[in-house]
């Protein structure tokens, strides 16, 4: 199985963390979307597109490469996040409608706390502290193994 996996993480490097994990057990390269030759995605199986939260919605830069992409029918794809507080669910919405309509078949997402030093929280030292941590990143390779298990069964079926 063949997967990359795009990734923006501008605040404190938390997701890039995340990534690297995920990347581990999927054999994956990471880049930022601005590396990535889109006339080779055609080549994966599986696509991740990971950012932090900022302002409620996955980074400006994930989300303008999706809208500039080909439409890549069927094609495997997850979604990841780090963030400070609130729902993960909501906060993909707009990369995971982004994806649909570009034909993707999203195989799964994930979530974690970041660290988070945004504005004032700053003045008190930010929240989540040590976020992820070790338990983020174990699950973030459990969740890794799952999308691999998945991906491969349904290409031995193919
Ligand atoms: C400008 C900015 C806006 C943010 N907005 C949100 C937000 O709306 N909701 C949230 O839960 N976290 C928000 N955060 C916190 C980040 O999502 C969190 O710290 C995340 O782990 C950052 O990931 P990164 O280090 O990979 O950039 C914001 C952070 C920044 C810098």
């Amino acid at each position: 199985m063949k997967a990359i996996i795009i990734c923006v993480s501008v605040h404190h490097g938390n997701t890039k963390k995340v990534a690297r994990a995920m990347a581990e057990v999927l054999g994956a390269e990471v880049l930022g979307p601005e590396e990535v030759e889109v006339e080779r995605l055609q080549d994966y199986d599986l696509i991740g597109f990971g950012s932090g939260i900022y302002f409620e919605r996955p980074h400006r830069r994930v989300l303008s490469f999706v809208e500039k992409l080909p439409a890549l029918e069927g094609k495997g794809a997850f979604i990841f996040s780090t963030r400070g507080a609130g729902p993960a669910g909501l906060y993909h919405r707009p990369l995971r409608k982004k994806l649909l309509e570009k034909g993707f078949r999203i195989v799964g997402e994930f979530s974690c706390k970041g660290f988070d030093t945004v504005g004032p929280l700053k003045l008190f030292g930010g929240i989540n502290k040590g976020r992820p941590n070790e338990e983020d990143l174990r699950r973030a390779r459990e969740f890794a193994e799952g999308l691999k298990a998945q991906v491969e069964g349904g290409m031995n079926y193919a």
